[in-house]
């Protein structure tokens, strides 16, 4: 195996799950020549790669992520393109960045923060009053009101109830809904204003390889082993033992995908147009 960032990008970058919440995350934000953009938490740079595709040129863009093997990769792949790369934890970047940005793009991670309502305080007062945050939580970690919420989500429940170690699988009343994810936006400073579910197919059969949850379970092995590749080897083999029990076929991915606008008042407004900083 390369470095991590590569591995990374050589199977995420062939997942619908990430190509497609990339380009509708994109799509979502209505990027425009001359806006600055975070790209938090942005691993191989797949998120920039969709906004580059979408707005060629005039953008400029700040890659943010705390794995330096990530950065590595995003580097080679468009650090030409970008106006500075940092590695910070995500909370921490947003005093790094120097102006106050159009937009803040986190794409799959979020959930991922050991505190996601401290950096969505710390980025609040880092983008313009008229700017937008723009995130996406993946179905494994949201109720998006089915019974099953993604194929991820079924193998780790059926996994769980076989007795193996799998990290506990949360009751579907206990994940974050929109009213939650909502309620914390408005709580850490921002004002909602876009909610949307994107389905996403997987091409291939889940459990084979190429297969949304085949490649997930290579990214993040479930189960523990002696070695992450002895990790991935154990979760995939247990996935062939439990492909049936989760009917993997038939449960869809969504993408729960959100918009806010920094809630500010007219003195930031003031203090914005005279190039002050929001209080944090
Ligand atoms: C699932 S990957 C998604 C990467 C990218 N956004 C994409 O769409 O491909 C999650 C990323 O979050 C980064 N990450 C996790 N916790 C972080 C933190 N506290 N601060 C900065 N980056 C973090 C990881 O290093 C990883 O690159």
């Amino acid at each position: 195996m390369g470095t991590w960032g590569d591995y990374y990008h050589a199977i995420a970058a062939t997942m619908a799950l990430y190509q497609e919440s990339n380009r509708q995350l994109v799509s979502m934000s209505e990027l425009r020549p001359g806006m600055s953009v975070v790209d938090l938490a942005c691993g191989s740079g797949l998120t920039t790669l969709a906004a580059l595709a979408a707005v060629p040129e005039g953008l400029r863009i700040y890659l943010v992520d705390h794995d330096p093997s990530m950065l590595e990769t995003a580097r080679r792949l468009v650090g030409d393109r970008v106006v500075a790369i940092h590695q910070a934890d995500a909370a921490d970047a947003a005093d790094l960045i120097g102006e106050q940005v159009d937009r803040v793009l986190c794409n799959m991670s979020l959930w991922q923060f050991a505190n996601p309502e401290a950096v969505l305080r710390r980025w609040r007062g880092a983008i313009k009053p008229a700017g937008r945050l723009c995130f996406n939580l993946s179905g494994t970690y949201f109720n998006t009101g089915e019974a099953i919420v993604s194929p991820q989500w079924a193998l780790l429940r059926a996994l769980h109830q076989q007795g193996r170690q799998v990290r506990p699988v949360q009751d579907l009343e206990r994940l974050p809904n929109r009213r939650s994810i909502e309620g914390t936006l408005s709580a850490c400073g921002f004002k909602p204003f876009v909610h949307e579910v994107q389905p996403i197919q997987s091409a291939k059969p889940e459990a084979g390889p190429g297969g949304e949850l085949h490649s997930l379970i290579e990214l993040t092995p479930p189960l523990g082993g002696d070695s992450f590749h002895g990790a991935v080897q154990e979760s995939l083999t247990a996935l062939a033992g439990v492909t049936d029990q989760v009917s993997v076929a038939r449960v869809a991915w969504r993408v729960a995908h959100f918009m806010a606008q920094p809630a500010v008042n007219p003195t930031e407004v003031l203090l914005a147009r005279l190039g002050g900083k929001m209080p944090q």
